[in-house]
């Protein structure tokens, strides 16, 4: 797509703020780590560079430096914290070491008439966000300043005829409260258009997966249950039709009446999508029989997942391709300046499906986040509640029900959960909710009911609220709400006497318990 922003990632925390903030403009951004080459990306004609904030020291010997590239397209730049001090040490500016650094909140003072604080009155103070130790100490030949803020007299500076910008503030974080507007002047001024909108992206994807797919190839796709394959599936049923043959593998570990759920669905909104329902839960169970740990259990689960899914594909013939749902977060991650991050449990996917099966990958929704996600799924006319549906991880209940697992846990399980979800609904509370589910404890606990001691599991009450699952906090529900978990399920699980609700945050907690 040609026009396009492309942002420089020098590893800053918020980088994907920046593609996602000027994606909701209606400008298309991709994300390439620095110091990667740039032939090709240039090649794709982008309209417009933006520089990230990063960890490191201009100066440092080690830091990332600004490819040369970059100065040489001669494209509008906005370089951002310590993209501003790339530009400054690179074009002929002074940078200092800042004892103190500036963290946190900040008034801004824009200065004269730059076209990137368009809108803004200056002198007239802004909130804005900061996060840097160094600072620019001495703008670039042709540069002047355009900014302040009470301890910063450089807080941003514009090249006099060039489009090329420097903000020491983070403009894509939601705490500076001008910093749409200012990305928006900056896309502006910079002569790109907005034409980014979830139909072109549907039409164009459908197009480009049509064209791989060709007319007679055939392409498989493992349903989940979940938004991100649902969408993957709406999506290739546009392009493939009845060559996309989905396969749901029901492992025993699902949450009642889930495979008929999503299979009502789907089938009400494709009539003619090819969905083959797996059921294989009596292997799984015979297959972790008396097995407590976690990672185990998930290896377990990952490999068995794979045997089934291998098998069905096998007997549909030579299929060619094989679709994911990867998401843009994913590739981020996994192409990251850091590298890929360190190994906290296995998640589960159809990566490492035998070789001889010979599929080629196809991946359409990995340039988009989650939220646009949900928005091609409803442009291509999926319903909300699949479209709003909490995550559920592919290891299913076996990571809930802790330590080993049997058809009696997993029953105690599926009641309370059911619970738990049907009431956070009822105090509609589940869209502000990113999940909420029942654990299920290997303990017991003493407790009375009616004239009788009662010797009965325990159950975990986990809510928690993210925008990504990479952090999370839990999620500060009504007391109202917890009463009416915990007596329903003492009252309507019978062998369950004690619930608990979690209140641990994302880190150092996880959202699941294994
Ligand atoms: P954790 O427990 O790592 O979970 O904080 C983060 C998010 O990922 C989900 N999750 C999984 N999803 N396969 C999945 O598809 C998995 O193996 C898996 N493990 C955790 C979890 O529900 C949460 O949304």
């Amino acid at each position: 797509m040609a026009g396009h922003v492309l942002i420089i990632d020098y590893g800053s925390q918020v980088t994907q703020l920046i593609a996602r903030k000027t994606r909701a403009l209606g400008y298309y951004a991709e994300i390439l780590p620095a110091g990667l080459p740039l032939a090709e990306p240039l090649s794709q004609k982008p309209g417009a560079f933006i520089l990230s904030g990063g960890p490191a020291s201009a100066d440092d010997p080690d830091a990332p430096t600004l490819d040369p590239a970059i100065l040489e397209a001669d494209l509008p730049i906005l370089g951002i914290c310590y993209g501003m001090q790339l530009l400054a040490k690179n074009l002929g500016g002074a940078l200092s070491g800042n004892a103190h650094g500036e963290y946190g909140p900040a008034e801004f003072y824009p200065e004269g008439d730059a076209a990137i604080f368009a809108g803004l009155t200056p002198g007239r103070p802004t909130k804005v966000w900061m996060s840097h130790g160094d600072r620019v100490v001495a703008t670039p030949p042709d540069f002047r300043v355009t900014g302040r803020t009470d301890g910063l007299p450089i807080a941003a500076m514009s090249h006099e005829r060039k489009k090329i910008h420097g903000l020491q503030f983070h403009p894509e974080v939601h705490h500076t409260a001008e910093g749409t507007r200012i990305l928006e002047n900056f896309l502006r001024d910079a002569g790109l258009s907005p034409g980014w909108r979830m139909s072109s992206f549907a039409r164009e994807a459908v197009e480009q997966i049509s064209n791989t797919v060709g007319k007679d190839k055939k392409v498989i796709l493992g349903l989940s249950g979940g938004v991100d394959s649902t969408v993957a599936a709406a999506l290739l049923f546009r392009a493939a039709g009845d060559r996309l043959h989905c396969v749901f593998v029901d492992n025993g570990l699902l949450r009642p009446g889930e495979t008929d759920e999503v299979a009502n669905a789907l089938s009400s909104c494709f009539p003619n999508l090819n969905l083959k329902v797996a059921d294989a839960g009596a292997v799984f169970l015979k297959r972790l029989e008396g097995v407590a740990d976690p990672e185990t259990k998930r290896k377990i689960i990952g490999h068995t997942f794979i045997e089934v899914f291998a098998e069905e594909s096998r007997k549909l013939g030579k299929v060619d391709f094989l679709a994911q749902g990867t998401l843009y977060p994913d590739v981020i991650e996994s192409i990251s300046p850091q590298g890929p991050s360190a190994l906290i449990k296995s998640h589960h996917n159809v990566g490492g499906l035998p070789k001889d099966l010979g599929f080629t990958l196809i991946e359409p929704l990995k340039y988009l986040f989650k939220d646009e996600v949900r928005a091609l799924g409803k442009e291509l006319g999926l319903p909300e509640e699949l479209l709003w549906r909490h995550p559920f991880p592919g290891p299913g209940l076996a990571i809930r029900v802790i330590g080993p697992v049997d058809g009696e846990s997993l029953d105690l399980l599926r009641k309370a959960d059911a619970i738990v979800r049907e009431e956070l609904k009822a105090f509609g509370l589940d869209r502000e909710v990113w999940q909420a589910f029942a654990v299920l404890l290997p303990v017991r606990s003493v407790g009375v009911m009616g004239d009788g001691r009662s010797y009965g599991r325990v159950v975990v009450v986990r809510a928690v609220t993210s925008v990504d699952a990479m952090t999370a906090d839990w999620a500060r529900l009504p007391h109202e709400l917890l009463a009416r978990f915990s007596s329903r399920v003492i009252n309507e699980v019978p062998g369950i006497n004690r619930v608990l609700y979690d209140i641990s945050t994302k880190p150092p907690s996880t959202i699941e318990w294994e």
